[in-house]
């Protein structure tokens, strides 16, 4: 079975399935061409390579940036863990890359409230990975001038109307719907899509829009936080703001080579790791090599099941250079080391 929710992310991932199911759109290679001739950059690898393979509105963004109309960029991390792994860092990568090439200003929500309630988390544990997640992110290099970093246990209260609005428009019905609560659910849960869903109006920062109601944010994601985004989506017009657009990323592989790398697996490349341990995992992971070198030279390597792979698609910036190591792995004459 197959699970994708922002709770839960399980089983075998079909991307096509959850564009139809969640009503998105694939990213197209003439919005591609469209996004080069506004903004004069070529697209991200990222881009380029399918990994942020779908969106909600992105044209919509590209014309106003094109009017030369402001926009705004919006992005999150709950932070469940001491250190960011290699999953983690993808939005970041990618908001700052988009950052740099629209000129645009970013807000960082960090949800430590969402972790307190779904984790479970003690409040030592809450501050010290807000804190040193916070580190990770900026350590990504955000332009200073232009990025809001914040918590939501500290910041709540300066958006605390517009999350009010929003509350008012979810009824307990749509909510479980959306997100899959029951009535054994606390309180805390039906109250906190409202909190990711604020940021995405940008009159929950009077002091970096000066209380324009006008200026939409473009929120890079993974694809299992679209509800957040869908329900904002549907509500923000209803308050007199514009819809939020969405640009949904596919999941960074965990080292046995499917699913979802995340923090409690065991096998995560954490940022913190020294470069010996990570050089000990990845070579310890899922390899689409052959089981003697002999029968490796013969039949190639299988670069579909392959994580090195995968991760140099993620990372490695040189498209000539990537497909050579793969055209030479597949053909067998480099090997898996
Ligand atoms: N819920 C996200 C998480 O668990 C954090 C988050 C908050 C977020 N706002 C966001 C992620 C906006 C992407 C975009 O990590």
């Amino acid at each position: 079975m197959t699970t994708v929710t922002p709770f839960q992310v399980s089983g075998e991932i079909n991307y096509d399935r959850l564009v139809t199911d969640f009503g998105c759109t694939r990213i197209s290679p003439e919005l591609l061409t469209r996004f080069t001739q506004v903004t004069g950059h070529t697209p991200h690898r990222f881009l380029r390579r399918g990994i942020f393979f779908s969106h909600r509105d992105l044209d919509v963004i590209l014309d106003r940036v094109e009017a030369g109309l402001p926009v705004y960029i919006y992005t999150g991390r709950g932070p469940s863990s001491g250190s960011l792994h290699l999953g983690h860092l993808v939005p970041f990568v990618f908001t700052k890359w988009l950052q740099d090439v629209l000129k645009a200003v970013v807000v960082i929500q960090i949800t430590d409230d969402e972790k307190f309630m779904w984790k479970g988390l003690s409040e030592q544990d809450c501050d010290r990975f807000a804190e040193s997640n916070i580190k990770d992110i900026a350590a990504v290099g955000f332009d200073p001038a232009r990025t809001f970093i914040f918590r939501d246990f500290n910041y709540v209260g300066n958006m605390y109307r517009v999350v009010c609005q929003i509350q008012s428009h979810l009824t307990v019905n749509q909510a479980k719907g959306i997100f899959g609560f029951t009535d054994s659910d606390h309180c805390g849960k039906f109250a906190f899509p409202a909190v990711q869903a604020a940021p995405a109006a940008c009159t929950a920062f009077p002091h970096l829009f000066g209380g324009r109601k006008d200026v939409p944010g473009l929120i890079p994601c993974a694809i299992d936080q679209d509800p957040y985004f869908r329900m904002s989506r549907d509500i923000l017009p209803r308050l007199g703001l514009p819809k939020c657009a969405v640009i949904h990323s596919k999941f960074f592989p965990g080292l046995s080579g499917d699913g979802k790398m995340s923090s409690s697996e065991g096998a995560t490349v954490f940022l913190t790791d020294s470069k010996a341990s990570i050089r000990s995992k990845v070579g310890r992971g899922f390899s689409g090599g052959r089981d003697t070198v002999e029968e490796h030279r013969r039949l190639g390597a299988n670069l579909e099941v392959d994580v090195s792979i995968r991760y140099l698609e993620f990372f490695l910036e040189d498209d000539d250079l990537l497909a050579r190591i793969k055209a030479d792995y597949q053909a067998g004459r480099i090997l898996s080391g």
